[in-house]
């Protein structure tokens, strides 16, 4: 069966990483190998650079992509157009059984909008449905809505997105809560994020005294900041920092910059409010510091080891309460409501006023970690048995499961097996009564979600 996985921005990186391993380990146990699932990693490229893009292949040990769409930047209409110009041809020479799309960015909509108009369409999974801000001035709503009603196979990281779903009638059949990949992927790398030399490299260990203490690692706050809402206008990024010059004054704030974001710090005019400076042996102990993105293993050692994480990021919400990180979230709403409920992350929201209490709030708030249910390191483990289910009809599994639906439901078993054995050619699996029990236990899976 083949799997086209679609990554395109930053985000999406981590969330495919366990889903790829996934695939690999089932593979490995699958019947003698004859009945595979052969995924095609395909990259957008809406995120191109180095740091945004090949710093997490690298660090994430993932396989250089299948196909590269090389779309890069744009208005969110160019973006989205090109990225399904491009991808319409892939799917066309490629024909899949299942694309996978993960999260909400502009790659995520344009590829299942692309698949959604194929004939014969592949089955359309969405990883990380279900999530809502109710927002719809944040593009990445339109990207979640839209999404999730083209898929056929939504999978949910946490019980608002079944709440969600099952409130817009989607039917709860499509809908699986499997927990979150990037989770998986937090917990798979922990050790080597143990392992990153960011801490010193950035001049972040006090100097060794010569007196038998071990170097002591400075207090810090990690930063984020790139929504287009809190940093296209001078004003709403004034505020902000404006909001954060308090925290500033007691320790140091760290804040890799998206390039969106470095871009129009300097095209406001802001540059006074921050330090760029990549390492200092000296401690300064406070202001802002403003450093180019980090790799994965390097932006999560950083996130683990600070005092206290300030950010505008969706996932890093959820990463930071895994870590026991408390964290002020600046925005009004979230889409992850799962992250409040032990108040490690709170909603800071956007104004000077709300941000300066939110962080005091959250600086004298004991580090504890939330494991939300499911967040156990396995939910692309169970991503892969559900898309495995599908796999009785390697190819076109909406004809071959509409006539083998006829053969199940009105014609002999000889009928059936007559179906079963030419849609097997390339992928035999087994015996011949296994593959009717499979091809009409997939009928009836594939039946419920139509
Ligand atoms: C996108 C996602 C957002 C996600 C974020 C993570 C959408 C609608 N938004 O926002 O949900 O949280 O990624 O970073 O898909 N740029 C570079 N190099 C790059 C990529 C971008 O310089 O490799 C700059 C370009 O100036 C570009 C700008 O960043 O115009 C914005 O990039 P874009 O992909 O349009 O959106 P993001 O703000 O990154």
């Amino acid at each position: 069966m083949k799997i086209i996985i679609v990554v395109g921005a930053r985000p999406n990186f981590m969330k495919v990483g366990p889903i790829l391993r996934a695939i690999t380990a089932y593979n490995s146990v699958a019947a003698q190998g004859s009945c595979v699932l052969q995924p095609i990693l395909v990259h957008t490229g809406q995120h191109y650079d180095a740091v945004m893009s090949d710093a997490f292949f690298t660090d994430l040990g993932l396989p250089k992509p299948d196909i590269f769409l090389g779309v890069g930047s744009g208005s969110h209409a160019v973006q989205t157009g090109e990225i399904m110009r491009r991808f319409e041809q892939v799917l066309v020479e490629s024909s899949p059984d299942v694309m996978v799309v993960v999260g909400d960015v502009n790659s995520t909509l344009a590829c299942a909008l692309v698949a959604a108009k194929m004939n014969p369409r592949p089955m359309i999974a969405h990883v990380e449905a279900g999530l809502r801000s109710f927002d719809r001035d944040m593009p990445e709503e339109s990207n979640r809505v839209v999404t999730d009603h083209l898929a056929d196979l939504l999978f949910v990281t946490e019980p608002s997105g079944l709440t969600n779903l099952s409130r817009e009638g989607i039917p709860a059949e499509r809908v699986f809560f499997v927990g979150n990949t990037m989770i998986d992927t937090l917990l798979t790398f922990a050790k080597k994020v143990d392992a990153s030399e960011v801490l010193s490299g950035l001049g972040l260990y006090d100097p060794y005294q010569g007196n038998g203490h071990r170097p002591t690692l400075r207090p810090y706050a990690l930063l984020t900041l790139h929504r287009p809402a809190n940093v296209d206008e001078r004003g709403a990024l004034l505020e902000i920092i404006e909001g954060l010059q308090e925290l500033a004054s007691s320790c140091e704030i760290i804040f890799p910059a998206h390039p969106r974001t470095q871009s129009r710090i300097h095209a406001h005019g802001l540059e006074a409010y921050f330090r760029f400076e990549a390492h200092h042996d000296s401690a300064p102990a406070s202001g802002i510091r403003l450093i180019d993105p980090k790799g994965y293993l390097d932006f999560v050692c950083l996130m683990k080891n600070a005092r206290l994480i300030v950010t505008d990021s969706g996932g890093i919400q959820e990463e930071s309460i895994c870590l026991g990180v408390p964290c002020v979230t600046l925005r009004e709403n979230t889409e992850r409501p799962v992250t409040l409920a032990e108040g490690i992350n709170v909603l800071g929201g956007v104004r000077r006023d709300g941000i300066r209490r939110a962080v005091r709030q959250q600086l004298a708030r004991k580090q504890s970690t939330q494991m939300p249910e499911m967040w156990d390191g396995k939910a692309a483990g169970r991503i892969v048995e559900v898309l495995a289910s599908f796999m009785p009809f390697p190819h076109n599994h909406a004809s071959a499961l509409e006539q083998s639906a006829a053969a199940v439901l009105g014609t002999d078993m000889s009928t059936l097996q007559e179906t079963t054995a030419d849609r097997q050619s390339t992928a035999s699996v087994g015996s011949t009564v296994d593959r009717m029990v499979g091809a009409a236990e997939a009928v009836i899976r594939v039946l419920r979600l139509r």
